[in-house]
């Protein structure tokens, strides 16, 4: 694919800076662009000390309904009043948040973390921006650009699309919106996928919300644990956010802080911590204000202030033009890709990639992914034919379904992330003799011990304790990657 000279990328945050770092290591693409809607790159990791105006909560909704295209100007460049709709571009960490991924993972293989293991929020905004200028990237940087809208063009070779983007900047002098278009031999998708907050329709909730307004809220709209000082409060959900909220909101809110659990955590002894008590999934809101719970129990109305959801985001892709690309880039019903290879490239869509999607090591499998892009668009390296690709697809989705598992989750301890990176690793291969490229890093003894023994928080019953993080001493319940 030695035709590619010209590559975008949507976003800058960690995906987008190794995407710019790997694409510009090979040393064969005349225009590299990272179109980053915020004022500078982060992504995750820029805290917003004023969330703005809050969001409104969707029970059931998702990305295509809550966040869906803007109306693009019929004619381009255009100039328009500014749009203040809803985009969830604020950033989803709170005040008190400090990393739970290894730093050795959660680096890339060039440029370690200033210290570690976990660090607080703005260690990973300070590493990803200085990743763009360490690297000479800050100079393809485009912010406060939003790219709406990315279409396929009609180009001589059908098997090898090139794409116009539709671009959007805020002008905040004058207060308007300016667009523009741009063309590309190729775009990588790097736009996070936790902007969009979910929650899950439950039997009159929308009805609760309405009649008790302010009440109910996502973990993306807490800030500090301050804000709930003696407040009742319900937390729903038991991953990361569910764990780390209910944490920090037992030395602040009133006791007991409920927690609703649809299944256990690597966290969880036999009984919730002291001033927590779990509870089942909820079944039912009553207008009345009482809350009823799957095991038949109840929390009546007077008894709760807060309650926060913490169950997670949803993908979005607003950009993307099904029209035009010829395929629904991503299935709400089986959560996944349509047609995606590796969680990276896609079948039928060879110019088009994606990074930062699995769940796996976070920033050091992006390395791979980005490497593994650059290799094959530089013309250096060869992805199997479709026909391999589609049965990769298959089986993964037999799999995943079978194991009643996440199609983009992939596990640690049954050997699948090694798996996965060593997939990305050989499609990278080495760089050139003459030094032009990346070397794909190493899964090293070193990064798999910390993997499976760093961990945040402790977990019952299989800890030692350092330096103030858990030595975790065995593999049992969840796997070790569950919360990434
Ligand atoms: C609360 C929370 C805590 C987390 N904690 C950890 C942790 O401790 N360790 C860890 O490794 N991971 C953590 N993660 C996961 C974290 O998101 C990833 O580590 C990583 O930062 C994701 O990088 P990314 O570049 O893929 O996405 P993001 O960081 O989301 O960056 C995407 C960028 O794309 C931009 N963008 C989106 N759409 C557009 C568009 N249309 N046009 C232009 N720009 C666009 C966004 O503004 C953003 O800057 C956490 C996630 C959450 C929600
Ligand atoms: N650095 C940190 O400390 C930190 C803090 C917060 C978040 N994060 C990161 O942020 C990302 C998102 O984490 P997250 O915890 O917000 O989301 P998440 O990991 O997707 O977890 C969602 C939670 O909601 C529950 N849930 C989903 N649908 C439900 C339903 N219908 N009814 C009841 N429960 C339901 C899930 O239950 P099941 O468990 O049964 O599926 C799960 O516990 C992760 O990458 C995480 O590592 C990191």
């Amino acid at each position: 694919m030695s035709h590619i000279k010209s590559v975008a990328i949507v976003g800058a945050g960690a995906s987008g800076a190794i995407a710019a770092s790997a694409l510009a290591a090979e040393d064969v693409f005349d225009h590299i662009r990272v179109f980053e809607r915020r004022g500078t790159a982060g992504g995750t990791w820029i805290y917003d000390a004023d969330p703005g105006q809050p969001f409104k909560l969707c029970p059931g909704k998702l990305p295509p309904d809550i966040d869906s295209p803007l109306e693009i100007p019929c004619s381009l460049p255009a100039t328009t009043p500014h749009i203040t709709r809803e985009r969830y571009d604020k950033t989803p960490i709170y005040e008190n948040l400090t990393t739970n991924v290894p730093d050795i993972a959660m680096s890339y293989s060039d440029l370690p973390f200033s210290y570690g293991p976990f660090v607080p929020h703005w260690v990973p905004k300070q590493y990803i921006e200085n990743y763009f200028s360490s690297h000479g990237t800050d100079k393809y940087l485009i912010t406060n650009t939003t790219v709406e809208d990315i279409s396929k063009l009609d180009s001589p070779d059908p098997n090898n699309p090139r794409w116009s983007l539709t671009l959007r900047r805020f002008h905040p002098v004058n207060q308007q919106d300016e667009w523009w278009e741009e063309e590309f031999d190729a775009v990588i998708i790097a736009n996070g996928h936790y902007s969009v907050p979910y929650v899950p329709k439950v039997p009159g909730l929308e009805e609760y919300m309405a009649k008790y307004p302010k009440r109910v809220m996502h973990s993306k709209q807490f800030c500090s644990a301050t804000d709930f000082t003696q407040k009742r409060v319900m937390i729903i959900g038991n991953s990361a956010s569910g764990q780390d909220l209910t944490t920090s909101l037992v030395r602040e809110a009133a006791h007991p802080v409920y927690q609703s659990r649809r299944s256990a955590g690597r966290w969880d002894g036999d009984k919730p911590p002291e001033g927590v008590e779990w509870k089942s999934v909820i079944t039912r809101y009553e207008l009345s204000g009482d809350i009823v719970f799957s095991d038949g129990s109840v929390i009546l109305g007077d008894e709760i202030d807060k309650i926060i959801y913490c169950t997670g985001y949803k993908p979005s892709f607003p950009f993307w033009n099904i029209q035009r690309g010829g395929q629904q880039l991503y299935d709400y019903h089986e959560d996944r890709l349509v047609g995606g290879y590796l969680h990276t490239f896609f079948q039928e869509l060879p110019t088009l990639t994606i990074i930062g999607l699995p769940r796996v090591l976070t920033f050091r499998s992006m390395e791979y992914q980005a490497i593994a892009i650059a290799r094959v668009w530089s013309g250096r390296s060869v992805l199997p034919d479709k026909q391999g690709q589609r049965l990769w697809e298959q089986n993964r989705a037999e799999l995943t379904k079978r194991e009643r598992r996440k199609f983009h989750d992939i596990p640690w301890d049954d050997g699948e992330t090694v798996q996965y990176l060593q997939a990305l690793f050989d499609i990278a291969g080495l760089p050139r003799f003459d030094g032009a490229g990346r070397f794909p890093p190493v899964l090293d003894e070193r990064t798999r011990w910390a993997i499976r023994n760093i961990k945040k928080y402790p977990e019952p019953g299989r800890n030692g304790t350092e330096d103030g993080y858990v030595i975790f001493n065995s593999a049992e319940v969840k796997d070790s990657l569950h919360f990434i």
